[in-house]
């Protein structure tokens, strides 16, 4: 009888359950059978999707906005590449190792364990993603259960709050703010403020995203503070997620700390690197994470059910990379420190047109953003022609449309409540051939004088 009626209340439920699902298909205009499911609602919009096609529609006569270079990557991962495919090895175009091809998470074993100053176990320690996005999306995934909070540092890489939304989690900001608005301002003037920092952490945190060298503000987080943050990390036995792919780009004399360095805090970190960034290829989209087995062990299965196995030709290419550059470590044309040198007059000529034209810059330490103040050109600039909410993005549109010049809006990387610390400045990318900062300087002190 009991189990008649299990069955019959089983086929209730279903009957009624498809009568729910047929009456959403008949009130399609105000039914919600195919809306966006819940855990997506508010993660719709996108600063990249939407800058992309302004761009696409405006063509600004200079496009600093998405952080690319649009100058070659080195001859030899370029060659490496074309080589993978045209190798007798036909497997190179096949289907690898899951969770990394294996002659790249030996690469990226064999270069980290120098960096970080202990042996790395490649099938264990290392991840290969879908770039540094999918790196971070299964740390955030497998390291969150619903109602875990994790601390995020304004401005932040905006897919740090959807992707810690989407994975039922709480997001807790806190802002980096300048000590400075006028004279000479370094993103080392930009820090956080210590009390709230501690405030924020609680036997609910699951861990807490650092990025150093920071998108957007460059700055290169110290010593003193990467310990203050290790501190409160091994005091709530937190996790620490660093989103390191500008970790090569750092400009003298300030040096780039890895926190999985820090005593003790190797057991509690997640690192995170990106080829795109490293060697100057955004578009291949590769990267990785390396930290403990058993930390990994959550970003496995959330790779192994998505995205399953990356490119195995371009895999190859990034080993080939990382091997050629391992053997010129510390000689001046490996790329790991090259590309930083290559960078720096573009950063401090960036720094100075910027000034010129009246915006107040923080000149970063490491990384190829530069954020600028623009609000004393407010009066150059007709926002009201513009609908947007926040200043930042009527003001970079309207660059964008009546100058000729766009840049991206930092209040892109604020949660809601603190959008407006972002309103006053614009993010610029510096990683560009010299003839288009150039253009860049050109076409702004021509606008300053009134001259388009
Ligand atoms: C701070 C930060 N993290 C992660 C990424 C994503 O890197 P990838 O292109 O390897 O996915 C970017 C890309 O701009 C970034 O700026």
């Amino acid at each position: 009888m009991l189990v008649a009626r299990n069955i019959l209340t089983k086929t209730a439920v279903r009957a009624q359950s498809i009568n729910n699902s047929l009456g959403s298909v008949y009130t399609m205009s105000t039914g919600n059978k195919f809306d966006l499911p819940e855990r997506f609602v508010g993660n719709d919009k996108s600063v990249w999707v939407e800058y992309i096609a302004l761009a696409a529609k405006y063509k600004p006569a200079v496009n600093l906005g998405q952080g690319f270079p649009d100058f070659y990557a080195p001859q030899t991962v370029r060659e490496a590449l074309a080589n993978s495919t045209l190798n007798e090895n036909p497997l190179l175009n096949q289907y690898t190792r899951g969770f990394g091809h294996p002659r790249l998470v030996n690469a990226i074993a064999k270069v980290y364990s120098k960096m970080i100053g202990r042996d790395l176990d490649a099938n264990s320690e290392v991840l290969v993603t879908a770039g540094a996005y999918e790196a971070l999306y299964a740390s955030l995934q497998g390291h969150t259960s619903p109602g875990d909070e994790w601390i995020i540092i304004e401005p932040f890489f905006d897919c740090y709050e959807p992707m810690i939304r989407m994975a039922g989690g709480i997001p807790k900001f806190i802002a980096l703010k300048p000590t400075k608005t006028s004279g000479k301002i370094s993103s080392s003037d930009w820090v956080f403020d210590r009390k709230e920092m501690e405030s924020l952490f609680s036997k609910k945190t699951k861990g807490i995203i650092i990025n150093t060298p920071h998108n957007p503000v460059g700055k290169v987080f110290s010593l003193d503070e990467l310990t203050f943050i290790a501190d409160l990390a091994k005091k709530w036995n937190t996790l620490v997620v660093s989103d390191e792919v500008y970790e090569w780009m750092v400009y003298k004399p300030y040096k780039h700390i890895r926190i999985a360095t820090l005593p003790d805090m190797y057991q509690r970190t997640i690192t995170i690197g990106s080829a795109g960034k490293t060697f100057s290829v955004t578009g291949w989209k590769i990267g990785w994470a390396y930290g403990p087995a058993n930390l990994l062990k959550n970003l496995q299965v959330v790779h192994q059910n998505s995205v399953y196995t990356c490119s195995t030709p371009i895999q190859e290419a990034v080993a080939i990379g990382f091997e050629e550059e391992y053997k010129k470590l510390g000689q001046p044309d490996c790329y790991f420190t090259s590309l930083a040198e290559e960078l720096l007059p573009k950063r401090d000529f960036m720094a100075k047109f910027l000034s010129e034209v009246g915006m107040s810059p923080t000149v970063p330490e490491g990384g190829y953003f530069m954020v600028a103040n623009w609000s004393a050109l407010a009066n150059k600039v007709k926002l009201d022609e513009e609908t947007d909410t926040y200043r930042d993005y009527k003001f970079t549109k309207w660059m964008t449309k009546n100058v000729g010049v766009q840049g991206i809006p930092p209040s892109a990387f604020y949660s809601e409540e603190h959008k407006h610390l972002g309103e006053d400045n614009v993010r610029f990318c510096f990683i560009k051939k010299d003839e288009n900062l150039k253009k860049t300087e050109d076409i702004l002190l021509a606008w300053k004088n009134g001259k388009n």
